[in-house]
């Protein structure tokens, strides 16, 4: 019985955010991390950067290729999560 008292209050508990405030948006995350490349609209193409909205590239090439770089493209595995990752290339697939 008393044990049933200790865990309700547990099991209805919200999850605890782990940072504060909420996640950066992946148009937020593509302004910090891609646009000094490929500009916000995508086609900036500076230092070699391939105009996004050509890209053919689908959502697993896109999440390999900013988590792993390529060429001139860096990696963005150190810098992002997975989750920021997913949202950034969710972001970078509407830019048409
Ligand atoms: C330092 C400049 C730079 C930054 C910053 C950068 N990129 Fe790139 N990106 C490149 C270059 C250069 C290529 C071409 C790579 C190659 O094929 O050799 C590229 C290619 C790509 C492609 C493939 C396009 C295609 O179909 O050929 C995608 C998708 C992409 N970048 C997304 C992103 C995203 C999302 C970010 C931010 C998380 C980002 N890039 C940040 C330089 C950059």
């Amino acid at each position: 019985m008393l044990a049933y008292f200790l865990l309700v209050p547990l099991l209805l508990a919200p999850p605890r955010p782990i940072s504060a405030g909420p996640p950066e948006s992946g148009q937020k995350l593509f302004s910090i991390y891609c646009a000094r490349c490929h500009g916000k609209d995508g086609r900036l193409g500076l230092n070699g950067a391939h105009d996004l909205t050509k890209s053919n590239l689908n959502v697993i090439g896109r999440t390999y290729l900013v988590t792993n770089g390529m060429g001139k493209m860096p990696a963005f595995k150190s810098e992002l999560t997975p989750a920021e990752v997913q949202r950034v290339v969710e972001y970078s697939l509407t830019l048409k």
